[in-house]
């Protein structure tokens, strides 16, 4: 067991570069399934999440060689399992990607349901529904997806029921090598949706549309191997442009995709702080007192729900008082709890938070509770006098590569001990 251990009230200042994006790999891995050859996957970042995906493939046959630390090739031709194993599905969310791939692939696949972060309840009903207007027969039992095609999965209209990113990406999985055309309506837009459209074209698909609300799918018989680099992480370029706003830091953030991060620069500016975009880079400097600010989190190009805990650990500090609107998951404020321990003023209502910024937080013990709920405590721990600690850090491993390095990078003072 380990922790991290923070002197807070230190600004950050210098350069940061993000990595390659966690939710499009945790997406693209499975969807080598898909490919009769090798392909090579660059700026992959390492991440527990990655970790589990690769081994996941390893364990269903696939040969995945390492060839530096952020490229790989997967040959997944010699693939013959379609039963992902329990122990290391059940760590993640997106474990649920290999059913898409495997159904496409092998008319068959059975899946564990699958882990990730508590948010209450996270249903799978419109990934059930999609594959079944596929042509596909599911089934639910002792904790396992099951799901079998006779033949090549037949595409046709479907019209999802809410925005969904998981939905979607399963849906574009089993259709790309589905007979006929596939037509997603409402479909979600988040930036990993259209890398991971660009992927499988790269690759050989026909998928139009991805980064709006209809995609359309033409079947294709294979996809052939390729080389393909993964966007920068949206989430990792916010959670820094975020902790360097609530220590009034100087921070050039590279290699980032300026759009994705639209809704947060607009945020952090009405915050008040000042943000200067580039090409493929974001400078966020002091230029103000941080005040208050009212947000609602909404599927891309709303602002993210991945950026809500940071955020509020942020506004727990501003002048003020600011209210948060979790918009997609039932029970998002978990790490609440740990926050009022460096004297946070946080009430929480249903899906909403009222956030009094206090002008005294403090350091305290914390542990993590969730991926992005852990990393809101780092960015309190940073922004705070005296020390914090932080574990169960098992939660943020799985999505940020090589967070307190990159952090003391910029000044911060942070270290990783055993507990
Ligand atoms: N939903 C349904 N039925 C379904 C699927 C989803 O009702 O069949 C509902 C959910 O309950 C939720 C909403 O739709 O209210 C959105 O869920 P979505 O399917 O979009 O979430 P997800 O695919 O399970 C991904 C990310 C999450 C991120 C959400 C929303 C991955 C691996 N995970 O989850 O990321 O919060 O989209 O943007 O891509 C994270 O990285 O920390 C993380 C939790």
């Amino acid at each position: 067991m380990e922790k991290l251990v923070i002197q807070g009230g230190k600004q950050l200042k210098g350069e940061v570069t993000i990595s390659g994006a966690k939710n499009a790999v945790v997406a693209i891995i499975p969807a080598a399934i898909l490919i009769n050859g090798k392909c090579r996957i660059e700026n992959l970042p390492c991440i527990e999440d990655v970790n589990v995906t690769l081994e996941i493939l390893k364990v269903l046959g696939a040969k995945i060689t390492y060839l530096g630390h952020d490229t790989i090739e997967i040959d997944a031709s010699t693939v013959t399992c379609s039963e992902p194993p329990q122990d290391l599905a059940s760590k993640m969310r997106a474990s649920y990607y290999f059913i898409g791939a495997l159904l496409s692939r092998f008319h068959n696949a059975t899946v564990p349901l699958p882990g990730g972060c508590d948010f209450g309840f996270r249903p799978i009903d419109q990934h059930i529904k999609a594959l079944e207007s596929l042509g596909a027969a599911c089934t639910i039992k002792n904790s396992m997806i099951h799901a079998v095609s006779q033949g090549r999965l037949k595409g046709g209209p479907i019209y999802l029921d809410v925005v969904t990113v998981g939905a979607t990406i399963n849906t574009i999985l089993a259709a790309t090598l589905a007979e006929g055309v596939t037509v997603i309506e409402n479909a979600a837009k988040e930036p990993h949706i259209v890398d991971l459209a660009n992927f499988l074209n790269s690759m050989g698909a026909n998928i139009k549309g991805a980064g709006t609300d209809t995609i359309k799918i033409a079947g294709v018989p294979a996809l052939s191997g390729g080389t393909y680099s993964v966007i920068p992480d949206q989430i990792e370029a916010g959670t820094f442009m975020v902790a360097a706003a609530a220590t009034y830091g100087d921070v050039l953030i590279k290699n980032v995709i300026p759009k994705h991060l639209d809704s947060i620069t607009a945020k952090l500016e009405e915050i008040g702080a000042g943000v200067e975009e580039f090409d493929d880079s974001i400078h966020i400097f002091p230029n103000k007192p941080l005040s208050c600010a009212n947000i609602k989190t909404l599927p891309y190009p709303g602002f993210p729900t991945d950026m809500q805990p940071q955020v509020v650990a942020l506004l727990s500090a501003a002048e003020g008082t600011s209210i948060v609107t979790e918009g997609v998951w039932d029970n998002r404020f978990q790490y609440v709890d740990e926050l009022v321990k460096i004297g946070a003023d946080i009430t929480v209502d249903g899906n909403v938070a009222i956030i009094r910024g206090q002008k005294n937080l403090h350091g305290a013990n914390l542990s993590a509770t969730d991926l992005r709920g852990g990393v809101g405590m780092v960015v309190a721990g940073l922004m705070t006098k005296g020390t914090s600690t932080i574990d169960n850090l098992i939660h943020i491993d799985r999505g940020y590569e090589f967070l307190e390095k990159k952090l003391s990078a910029l000044g911060a003072d942070i270290k990783r001990v055993n507990l």
